[in-house]
């Protein structure tokens, strides 16, 4: 089962039989492991998805909370901590530009930005983003060199990889004092578009590098 069944099933159990916490802790049947701060249970409850599931508990008993920023907006969410950061976005938040391709890290289309920097959320705990900065494309703003050139290139195709790969475009050139078309081209060689939409991202890259130089945005 993963981190994300786990969790939902965690969820389930609260919602569809309206417990709180500690009423369905009485439904757990054997508890697993005990290692740090981790607990696992084994469910005894009825429902359809019992099963082994797992929560970091605080000191205190609580269970942990994980803060961190989104488009700019403080969220708290009640997960594991190795729930993938893309269901976070995608299911808690319902940011839904960010897209699910492969699951795996080899396609780029759940590409975000954390600190600034491009990341597959697909494969990105979301225990490793609390207290950083999380940009989806829904918060990359509309002046963006990359968004503009995306519209005047007209890139997409059906767009399911776009918004991953123009993420990872604008993390590129906002890293560099000095964009190189070439290099930025290179290193989008691990982002897969099923529409074969290369050559347009090729162009529109050379566009937003240009664009970026003219409205001094590229470091
Ligand atoms: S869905 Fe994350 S890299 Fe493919
Ligand atoms: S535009 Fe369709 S998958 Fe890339």
């Amino acid at each position: 089962m993963d981190a994300c069944h786990r969790q939902r099933l965690v969820s389930g159990c609260l919602q569809e039989k309206g417990r709180d916490e500690a009423s369905l802790e009485k439904t757990i049947s054997k508890k697993l492991t005990i290692k740090s701060n981790e607990v696992r249970y084994l469910c005894g409850g009825n429902c359809s998805g019992g099963g082994l599931f797992r929560q970091k508990i605080t000191k205190k008993g609580g269970v942990i909370m994980i803060s961190f920023y989104v488009n700019g907006k403080k969220q708290t969410v009640d997960v594991s901590p190795d729930t993938p950061l893309l269901w976070v976005i995608r299911d808690q938040l319902k940011l839904t530009g960010t897209k699910y391709g492969c699951g795996i890290g080899e396609c780029g289309s759940c590409t975000v930005h954390i600190d600034g920097k491009a990341y597959r959320s697909c494969v990105t705990p979301v225990g490793q983003v609390q207290g950083k900065r999380v940009t989806t494309i829904e918060g990359l703003p509309k002046n963006n060199p990359v968004k503009k050139a995306w519209i005047q290139e007209q890139v997409p195709q059906c767009g399911y990889c776009q918004t991953g790969v123009i993420m990872q475009v604008a993390a590129l050139i906002s890293e560099s004092k000095n964009p190189d078309t070439d290099k930025i081209v290179n290193a989008m060689d691990d982002v897969l578009c099923r529409c074969g939409s290369y050559p347009r991202m090729k162009k529109g890259i050379k566009a937003a590098v240009e664009i970026a130089r003219k409205e001094g945005k590229a470091s």
